[in-house]
């Protein structure tokens, strides 16, 4: 007899594992099944997020902040430091002990919750009076059973034709994150998130990092104004940035990496890298679900083919995160596990798009919500902007960090704000400001009404909000 829950979430991942808490909460018997494995074969829940993802990126790139700030920014605080010296393995130390905190902390919160977790990987056996059969290989073999399964199974870093990882010269997310000394000369392919997020973390380490971009236009996603801002400021920090590269072939020898590329002038190069991250998008992870003994259809683009309510083709499947269409973002797989869960139990669920906020966490960090400048043009979409720099931000020149700006996009005709694109210190916090007003459809001068703390670099989003009607009172 196998066991059977009401429940059942393939994937651990923030899409996963939160699936599983709220369906626990909502009363249904739930189990959650993931197949990560920490260095010692145990398990390790938290899926790419929190084992080679958000958290270990943001926990080196605080701590590579800090090394850079010791080394450069200290001075002009009258702080002065000798003898700075990098201890690469207690930094690479405190991010895996920050990663297991959080493993722990999930297996803690299925216990509280009472979701039974299977450390293995979950595969459709058969569909059968309504039940879905599930096998979990791993530790312990386990055959289960649910009337509902939420799939969550995450994605995969894309492969470059021609260069495989092999982890140790040509390196993806996980590599990238565990380099045991800090390389000469870094190459990465790819200016997207990750590219620049690591790339960052390498560079304020000491490396000489030559990013490779297929696009013409840097960030793409990014209102053009802050993107251009950005740019600026990565280049003045030393992180070079090559637009409309075409890579012809990438040749790991036996310590380094060769790269041919043709730039966007057409100008042929080869470029011979210590190491080379390749971040050129991820992709979903369907291996080893077995879906096709259920049925399991997928998109034309190999995502799990879901509608907006993330329901698949079959009935009472469910899939979420970045193994279907839309932004592969943590905070977005776990707003879609909840809602999958409250579907399940007859509520009415629901994940707004149109407020998902995006963080590049570089320094100054990018962060941004609804629309951007080109997207409302493009829409023939009448607005007004108004932009505050943190130049003119009291509590900016004190934390010495006054590069970059607030820009507001509000409704010409209503005011109501369509979007909010910062990039600067702490954007990742502030931009939670914009988000709450636009969930409640609030205008710019709402904000410009609302008293915000002084000094803070709050107040530079109400001075932006005021600027949207020509009216910023500090600059
Ligand atoms: P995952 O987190 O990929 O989890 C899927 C889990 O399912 C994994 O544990 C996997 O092992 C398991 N699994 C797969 N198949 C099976 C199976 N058949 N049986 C059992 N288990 C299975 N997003 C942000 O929002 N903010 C960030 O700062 C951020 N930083 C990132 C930094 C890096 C370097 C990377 C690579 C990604 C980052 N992301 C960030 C993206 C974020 O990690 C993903 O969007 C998020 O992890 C997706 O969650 P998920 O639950 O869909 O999948
Ligand atoms: P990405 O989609 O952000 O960037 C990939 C970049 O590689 C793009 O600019 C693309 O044009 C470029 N590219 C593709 N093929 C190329 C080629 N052959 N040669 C040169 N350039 C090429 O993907 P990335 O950085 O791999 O990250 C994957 C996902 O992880 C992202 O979708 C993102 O959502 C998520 N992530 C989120 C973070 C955050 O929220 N702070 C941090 C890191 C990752």
């Amino acid at each position: 007899m196998s066991k059977n829950f009401d429940v059942v979430v393939i994937g651990g991942g923030p899409g996963g594992y939160i699936a599983a808490i709220r369906a626990a909460q909502l009363g249904f018997t739930t189990a959650c099944i993931d197949e990560w494995k920490n260095a010692k074969g145990g398990p390790a829940p938290g899926g790419t997020c929190t084992n080679v993802g958000c958290i270990p990126s943001k926990a080196l790139l605080q701590s590579s902040e800090h090394y850079e700030h010791a080394g450069h920014a200290f001075a002009e605080h009258g702080i002065d430091v000798k003898g700075l010296s990098l201890n690469l393995p207690q930094m690479l130390a405190r991010k895996e002990g920050i990663v297991k905190q959080n493993n722990d902390g999930i297996l803690y919160l299925f216990k509280k919750n009472k979701v039974t977790f299977f450390h293995g990987r979950g595969a459709f056996a058969k569909a059968e009076g309504g039940l879905y059969e599930i096998t979990v290989s791993g530790a312990a073999e386990e055959v289960i059973s649910a009337k509902h399964v939420v799939i969550a199974t995450g994605s995969t870093p894309r492969v470059l034709p021609g260069a495989p990882y092999d982890e140790k010269l040509i390196l993806s997310n996980d590599g990238a994150l565990s380099l045991d000394a800090v390389p000469a000369k870094l190459g990465v392919i790819g200016a997207g998130v990750i590219g620049l997020e690591m790339g960052s973390v390498w560079r304020r380490l000491g490396s000489e990092v030559t990013v490779l971009e297929a696009l013409p236009v840097f960030l793409g996603m990014v209102d053009e104004q802050i993107a251009k801002e950005a740019g600026k400021l990565f280049a003045k920090q030393g992180l070079s940035i090559n637009l409309g590269v075409k890579i012809d072939a990438v040749k790991a020898g036996k310590k380094d990496v060769t790269v041919e590329y043709v730039d966007a002038k057409g100008v042929e190069h080869k470029a011979v890298f210590d190491k080379l991250i390749v971040s050129i998008g991820r992709l979903p992870n369907t291996v080893g679900l077995n879906g096709d003994a259920v049925g399991l259809k997928l998109d034309e683009r190999g995502f799990i083919a879901v509608d907006g309510d993330c329901k698949t083709n079959l009935p009472n499947v469910w899939a979420v995160g970045d193994v279907v269409r839309g932004p592969m973002l943590a905070h977005k797989a776990e707003e879609e596990g909840v809602a999958v869960a409250e579907r399940i139990a007859g509520q009415h669920g629901h994940v707004n798009f149109n407020t998902l906020p995006g963080v590049i966490y570089t320094s100054p960090e990018i962060a941004w919500v609804g629309k951007t400048e080109q997207q409302l043009k493009a829409a023939g979409v009448a607005y007004k902007v108004g932009t505050f720099p943190f130049m003119a931000n009291g509590r900016a020149r004190a934390l010495g960090d006054t590069s970059g700006m607030v820009k507001f996009l509000a409704d010409a005709k209503s005011d109501e704000i369509l979007g909010v694109h910062i990039v600067g210190p702490l954007a990742s916090e502030l931009i939670a400001e914009a988000v709450v007003a636009m969930e409640f459809r609030a205008s710019s001068e709402d904000i410009a009404r609302i008293c915000h703390a002084h000094p803070s670099l709050s107040e530079a989003t109400k001075e932006a909000a005021l600027a949207v009607d020509k009216r910023a009172l500090n600059f």
